[in-house]
Formats: structure tokens, sequence, C-alpha cells
């Protein structure tokens, strides 16, 4: 058997919040948004163990306080984040038991996430390298220059919006972060790593309500579609 760990990066500052707290500690529905996420994975047998990647400045809070209101089975090994999430994320990769075949990297800012894209990813995770959570555009996307003229339409049916959790083998994703950190290369999301090597990414439908909590209204919207529970896919 495969053994799948998770990586949640929660190392951010959330600046684009404009909160006093640090975004993944605001309350949904009266539970800190990283929360969400951490009680999913715990909860699935098919993860080994969990790698929550924070600031240190945090350490104490998550420590004392978040993790033991969450009342999780699994073990969570708890790793300083870095200046960037990229670098959050190669901390959270080096800090992984040698043993870990998979890894699944998931933004902490990711609270509705739900079980069965989870299941989904995993189950297609034995044939591919790398696999990524997305969902197709609703809306047409032009390419813009620097002084607001459209450069170009690319077709709707190909572009995807990309999410997490995003799936390696851990193998293959820590030489892509190792890569891009020698080459100086950072990226906005993991599978652009392993892309610029050449390999092929799967992407997994997942649901338009997995919305990383970015700005004010995200809070509101996540809110609402959490009060209208009987409508999340
Ligand atoms: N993240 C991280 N370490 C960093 C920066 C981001 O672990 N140095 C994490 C965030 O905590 C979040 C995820 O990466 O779970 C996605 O990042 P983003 O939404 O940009 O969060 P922040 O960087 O916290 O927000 P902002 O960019 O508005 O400051
Ligand atoms: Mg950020």
């Amino acid at each position: 058997m495969s053994k799948i760990y998770a990586i949640i990066v929660a190392a951010g500052k959330g600046e684009r919040m404009l909160s006093n707290i640090s975004k993944q500690f605001l309350l949904l529905s009266g539970k800190p948004i990283l929360l969400y996420s951490l009680e999913l994975f715990d909860s699935l047998d098919e993860i080994e163990a969990i790698v929550l990647v924070v600031a240190s400045e945090d350490f104490s809070f998550v420590r004392n306080n978040l993790l033991l209101s969450g009342n999780l089975k699994k073990k969570v090994q708890i790793v300083q984040g870095g200046s960037n999430r990229q670098q959050s994320v190669l901390n959270g990769l080096t800090a992984l038991d040698d043993d870990a075949d998979f890894v699944m990297i998931h933004d902490g800012a990711r609270p509705l996430i739900s079980r069965q894209v989870v299941l989904n990813i995993i189950s297609e995770s034995l044939d591919h390298d790398a696999l990524a959570v997305g969902v197709p555009v609703k809306d047409t996307i032009k390419i813009v220059d620097s002084q607001n003229f459209v450069v170009s339409t690319p077709k709707r049916e190909e572009l995807w919006i990309i999410q997490t959790p995003q799936m390696f083998r851990r193998e293959v994703i820590f030489e892509a972060h190792v890569k891009a950190m020698s080459d100086g290369f950072i990226g906005t999301d993991d599978c652009i790593l392993v892309e610029r090597l050449g390999h092929n990414v799967k992407m997994i439908k997942g649901s338009y309500h997995n919305i990383k909590i970015t700005t004010p209204e995200d809070l509101v919207i996540a809110q609402e579609l959490i009060n209208n529970k009987g409508v999340i896919e």
C-alpha cells in the first residue's frame, strides 16, 4: 500500500484579508478556517499523517489551542513556514517521513474542500506523477497587456481554474521544488514546478465551492455556502 501524506500550508500573513488575526484562524460557523481541512484530512484512512506548515509566531497557538480544539486522531507535525508559499511547501516536503510515497498539498485557506473530491484525486493517483483539483472557467478570459489592451482570447473550453489539493509522487515534487529554488523560479502553484520539468499533470474536476479565502467578501460567500450545506457538491 502506498503511503500518502498531507501537507497543509498555513503560514501566510493574509494581507489581502485586512484583518488583525491571520485569515486561517478566522471563524466560519464558530470554527477556525484552518480546522476545516485539518479535520477532513485527519478523518481519511487513506492519509498517513499531516504536516502543518505555520508561521513560527503561531506555533504555540496552533499547538496549545487549535489542534486540541479539533480533537484530531492522526499525528500532526508542525513545521515552520517560509517567506513565500513555495518556500513553505518546500519546508513541509523536507520534513516528510522517508516512507512517504505520495504527498497531497493543500492550502489551509481552502476550508470547503469536499471529502469526495479528495477521494477522487486519491483514487486516480497511482496512474500519475502529478494531479490537481480544478474547475473549468465559466467566464471568458482575456490576455491583457500592461496598458490594458486585449492581446488575445484563449478558447474557454481549454481553461481551468486551478485549486488545491494538488497531489504528487513525493520524489517528483521534491526534485521539482529543489530545481525551482536553484533556478530562482517562483511559481504560483506547485504543479507549475513539475510542468517545467516535463511531467504530465492530470486535472481532477472539483467543485466551484472550493474557494480560497482571500479577501473579506470570500468570508461572506464561504459562510453562505456552509449555511446552505445541502447544496455543497
Ligand atoms: N502560505 C504559506 N506561506 C507563505 C504564504 C502563503 O503557507 N509564506 C499559505 C497561506 O497560508 C494559504 C496558502 O498558502 O493557506 C495560499 O496563499 P494566499 O491565499 O496567498 O495566503 P496569504 O499569503 O496568507 O494571503 P495574502 O497573499 O493576501 O497575504
Ligand atoms: Mg499570498
